[in-house]
C-alpha cells in the first residue's frame, strides 16, 4: 500500500493514476474524498492533515509515503513523518524543491529553508528515502490563465525570466519509480527534476497562446507590482518580493542546467513545455 498525500493536487493526481496503472494498491489522501473524483481503484481517505491529531491510522498497513508539502504546510507534512515511522512504513519520497541545495545558501530563501527543514528530518527519520527536487512547475503558468482567457496579457516584472518547466506528469513519474522500486536503486537520492528545455516566460506565453489558439502577449511591470499580485494566503509581500528579484536574477544567469534525471529515472525524456500546454489548453480558453 503507498499512501499518497495531495492526491488531488497536480502531481498527486498524476502520480496515484501511475501507481495504480502499475498495479499497486494506492490510498490517496483528500480532504473531501466527494469532490475528489478519484479512480476507484484508489483507497480514498478523508485526511485534514492539519486538523487532524492521530495521523497514524491514515498510513496502518502502508509500505511507503508520497510526501508533498502543498498538503497542509511543513508542520502537517513533519506529523505525518513521525506517524509513518510509528506506522512502520518503510520508505519515504519526498516531493521537495531544487532551490535546497545542500550549502549555506539554503539559509538565503525561505523555499529552500522550507524544504531542506523537511528533508532534514526526513534523513533524521530513519526510512529509506527519495528526494523528488523539482522546480519551476509547468503548472505555475496557471495563475496566467484567468488573464489569457479574459484578454490574451500577462503582466509579468520578468518576460525574459528563464526557466525549465517541469510537467506534473514527470514528477509524479520520477516519485512513482522511487516509490516502486525494489533495486535500492534510487534510496539516498536528491534528483532535481527539471523540464527538458529551457525557456522564457514570453516563450511560455507565447506556446500557450499557440496551444489555446489564441493571440498572447506579455506586458512589463514593476517588481512590487508583481509581488503584490503574488501575495496571498500562502505567500506574504515579502516572500513574494524575495520570488520576483529572484526570476529576475535568470534573466542574465539561468538558475539550474537542464537535468536530464527524468529520462534517468524513467527511461523516457521529459515532456516539453509546447506537450503541457496542449495537455492543459482548455485551462487558458
Ligand atoms: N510550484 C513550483 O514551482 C514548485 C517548485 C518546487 C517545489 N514545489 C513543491 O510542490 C508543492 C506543490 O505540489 P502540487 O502542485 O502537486 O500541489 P497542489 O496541486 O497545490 O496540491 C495540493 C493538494 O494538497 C491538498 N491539501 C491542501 N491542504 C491540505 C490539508 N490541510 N490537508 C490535507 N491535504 C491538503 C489538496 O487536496 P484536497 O483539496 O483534495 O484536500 C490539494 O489538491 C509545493 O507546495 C512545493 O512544496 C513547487
Amino acid at each position: 500500500m503507498i499512501v499518497v498525500t495531495g492526491a488531488t493536487g497536480n502531481i498527486g493526481r498524476s502520480l496515484v493514476g501511475r501507481l495504480l496503472g502499475e498495479g499497486a494498491a494506492v490510498r490517496a489522501l483528500t480532504r473531501d474524498p466527494a469532490r475528489a473524483g478519484l479512480p476507484a481503484e484508489a483507497e480514498t481517505v478523508r485526511a485534514d492533515l492539519t486538523g487532524t491529531d492521530d495521523l497514524v491510522p491514515l498510513l496502518a498497513g502502508a509500505e511507503a509515503l508520497f510526501l508533498n508539502l502543498a498538503a497542509g504546510g511543513d508542520r502537517a507534512a513533519a506529523a505525518l513523518l513521525d506517524a509513518a515511522v510509528k506506522a512502520g512504513v518503510r520508505r519515504v519520497v519526498l516531493n521537495s524543491s531544487m532551490a535546497v541545495t545542500d550549502t549555506p545558501a539554503d539559509e538565503d530563501n525561505f523555499i529552500a529553508r522550507l524544504h531542506a527543514g523537511l528533508e532534514r528530518a526526513v534523513r533524521d527519520s530513519g526510512l529509506e528515502w527519495t528526494f523528488v527536487r523539482g522546480g519551476n512547475y509547468a503548472t505555475n503558468a496557471l495563475a496566467w490563465a484567468p488573464s489569457i482567457r479574459a484578454s490574451g496579457v500577462v503582466r509579468e516584472a520578468h518576460p525574459d525570466a528563464q526557466g525549465v518547466p517541469v510537467h506534473e506528469a514527470d514528477l509524479a513519474d520520477v516519485a512513482a519509480v522511487a516509490l516502486l522500486d525494489r533495486s535500492g536503486a534510487h534510496l539516498g537520492k536528491a534528483y532535481v527534476v527539471t523540464g527538458p528545455e529551457r525557456m522564457t516566460v514570453a516563450q511560455q506565453v507565447a506556446e500557450i497562446g499557440r496551444a489555446a489558439g489564441r493571440a498572447t502577449r506579455v506586458e512589463r511591470i514593476s517588481e512590487e507590482e508583481a509581488a503584490e499580485a503574488m501575495t496571498g494566503r500562502h505567500l506574504t509581500k515579502e516572500a513574494a518580493l524575495e520570488l520576483v528579484r529572484m526570476f529576475g536574477r535568470t534573466v542574465d544567469a539561468p538558475p539550474f542546467p537542464v537535468s536530464d534525471a527524468v529520462e534517468r529515472v524513467t527511461g523516457r525524456p521529459g515532456r516539453t513545455f509546447a506537450r503541457w500546454a496542449q495537455d492543459h489548453a482548455a485551462d487558458f480558453s
